[in-house]
């Protein structure tokens, strides 16, 4: 007998069309609903509740995955990536896919599965990228053929009000990547003085303003303790005149993103192990979104091939083409650099 058709009301909404993130059950359905997918790539915006891969045909020429070869997607995300790299894998090859999301990655992963990535094809795992020597020591494997970092968080972190990453979406001030650990934004910026936020939006984000806008910050603290993101959107618009507006709001967003995820600590400690993670020959592809990270891979990768660990790295990044800035305006930031591990294959 066939089982019993469940009618779903759809979710109430004021106007033509949903605007809530939540409300937008079509966009968050592509496989009912691929029309109105569609309709929303074209006008160059994301659909809720997924992310588009930047730079894929860049990523692939680089990392140049042949079948049989060890595969290593450090930030598993919304899995554009590893969609595109993994069957070029096959057969015989695998793709570890990382990330540190528990809310996002067990919906990643039912969608490769359900695409059919099958388990010896496709192992997803909820792990920092740092501890990448871990995962490939636990699977009896000394090193990989090529290994992606997109790094930063995802359209469906970003565009979710609910875990607070968007100064443009009202929600709890939380921007944990990972809800289960440390502790939200918020609970951070109340143990913070001026001097303390200052530096971390200047280390974090190279915030111009830092001073003036910590002080606006701490004294809306002072008034209420900030819980959400339209409260720290409007201390940081409070902070007097000659503050860069959006530009500044986003910059503090960020520079408390990296601190409450340990960000920079984590990318150190993944380009440390990096080379060690490689095979002879293994490639590498890293995205980066802001200058303190290209920072750091810039000069990781630099210092690899003084050290011999790389035979050769990017000397210059690598920016999205015309054609993708059009359709993906998040790609506009990204910057890509590579690094091809030494010794023979
Ligand atoms: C830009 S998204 C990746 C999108 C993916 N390439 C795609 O095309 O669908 C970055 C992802 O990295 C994850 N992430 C950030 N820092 C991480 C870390 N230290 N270890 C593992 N995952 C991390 C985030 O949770 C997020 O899902």
């Amino acid at each position: 007998m066939e089982p019993p058709k469940i009618h779903r009301r759809r979710p109430r909404y004021n106007g033509k069309n949903p605007r809530r993130f939540e409300q937008k059950y079509k966009e968050h359905d592509p496989a009912r609903y691929p029309d109105t997918v569609q309709k929303v790539l074209e006008s160059g915006k994301t659909p809720a509740g997924s992310h588009r891969p930047i730079m894929v045909a860049e990523i692939q020429e680089i990392l140049a995955p042949q079948p049989g070869e060890i595969a290593v997607d450090a930030t598993l995300g919304h899995g554009g990536h590893t969609v595109e790299i993994l069957p070029r894998l096959r057969p015989g090859g695998r793709l570890f896919g990382l990330d540190v999301d528990p809310l996002e990655l067990p919906r990643t992963e039912a969608r490769l599965r359900a695409a059919g990535f099958t388990e010896d094809a496709l192992v997803v795992q909820q792990t920092n990228f740092a501890g990448l020597p871990r995962v490939l020591a636990a699977h009896g494997l000394s090193g990989a053929d090529l290994i992606l970092a997109d790094l930063g968080c995802s359209s469906m972190q970003f565009d979710n009000p609910a875990r607070g990453f968007s100064f443009k979406l009202d929600g709890p001030l939380d921007l944990r990547m990972n809800p289960n650990k440390g502790r939200p934004a918020s609970t951070l910026l109340a143990t913070l003085d001026e001097a303390k936020l200052a530096q971390i939006l200047v280390e974090n984000s190279d915030e111009p303003h830092a001073a003036r806008i910590a002080q606006s910050i701490l004294h809306a603290q002072a008034r209420q303790p900030i819980s959400t993101t339209r409260a720290l959107t409007a201390a940081v618009r409070a902070a007097a005149s000659g503050v860069d507006g959006e530009t500044s709001v986003r910059r503090v967003f960020q520079a408390l993103r990296i601190e409450v995820n340990e960000e920079f600590a984590a990318l150190e400690n993944f380009l440390r192990v990096l080379p060690g993670c490689l095979n002879p020959g293994g490639r590498v592809a890293i995205l980066t979104f802001h200058s303190g990270e290209d920072r750091r891979v810039k000069k990781a990768f630099a210092a690899g091939l003084g050290a011999g660990l790389f035979s050769k790295v990017a000397a210059e990044v690598i920016r999205a083409g015309s054609e993708e800035l059009r359709a993906n305006p998040r790609s506009s930031s990204a910057k890509l650099r590579w690094a091809v591990r030494s010794g023979a294959k």
